[in-house]
């Protein structure tokens, strides 16, 4: 009797570790810092770090991946937004980024924490 009790224990533990296993395989992982290049550019790329966004600043994964059902697997911005035309009102996607990113760090520059607003600190000479 004791013995099944144990089997039906381990089973247990053996199906949460598989899950785990599993949940933790399927959160994809940005590159850290990644470097956003849109297709035909001529600035140089920005770095974005996801460390500095939502772990040095706690913002919510929604706040940037504003469609997503789930955030942990985000579709890229520009599946929507696309480089040259506006489709289903989601602006092009230079505009995006300048909205999403430059917005923000104004509001933080006027609370006190610098944050990058100029061409030449997001767009850095590598
Ligand atoms: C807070 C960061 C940030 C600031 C400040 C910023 N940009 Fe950008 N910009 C981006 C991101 C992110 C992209 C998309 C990735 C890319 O292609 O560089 C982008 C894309 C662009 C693009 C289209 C891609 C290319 O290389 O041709 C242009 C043009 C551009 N920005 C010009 C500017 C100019 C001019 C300024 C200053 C008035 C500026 N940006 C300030 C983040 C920024
Ligand atoms: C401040 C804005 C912002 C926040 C907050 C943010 N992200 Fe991102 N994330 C981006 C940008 C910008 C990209 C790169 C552009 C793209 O791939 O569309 C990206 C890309 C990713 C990618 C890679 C997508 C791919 O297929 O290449 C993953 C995964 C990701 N983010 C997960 C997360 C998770 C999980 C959180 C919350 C813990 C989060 N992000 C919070 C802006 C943000
Ligand atoms: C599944 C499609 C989809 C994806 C993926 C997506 N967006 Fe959007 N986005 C839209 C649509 C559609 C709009 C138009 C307004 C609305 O419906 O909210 C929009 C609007 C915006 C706006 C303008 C909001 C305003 O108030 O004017 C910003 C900024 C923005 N998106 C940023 C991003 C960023 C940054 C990413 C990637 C991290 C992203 N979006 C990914 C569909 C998408
Ligand atoms: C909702 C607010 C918010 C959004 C959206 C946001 N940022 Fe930031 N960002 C911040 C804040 C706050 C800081 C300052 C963090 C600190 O130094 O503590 C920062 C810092 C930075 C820095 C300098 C520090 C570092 O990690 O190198 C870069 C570069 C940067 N952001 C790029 C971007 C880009 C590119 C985007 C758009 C894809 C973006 N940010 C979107 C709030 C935001």
């Amino acid at each position: 009797m004791a013995k099944k009790a144990f089997s039906i224990v381990l089973m247990v533990f053996a199906i949460a570790f598989i899950l785990t296993i599993t949940m933790v395989a399927a959160q994809k992982k940005p590159a850290e810092p990644m470097s956003i290049k849109l297709e035909g550019g001529k600035l140089p790329p920005v770095n974005f770090s996801h460390i500095t966004h939502t772990e040095k600043t706690k913002i919510d994964c929604i706040k940037c991946h504003h469609k997503d059902k789930d955030a942990n697997n985000p579709e890229p911005c520009i599946k929507c937004h696309l480089i040259n035309e506006v489709k289903d009102n989601a602006p092009k996607a230079k505009d995006t980024y300048h909205k999403n990113c430059i917005d923000c760090h104004k509001e933080s520059v006027a609370k006190g924490t610098a944050a990058p607003t100029k061409c030449n600190e997001c767009h850095k000479k590598q």
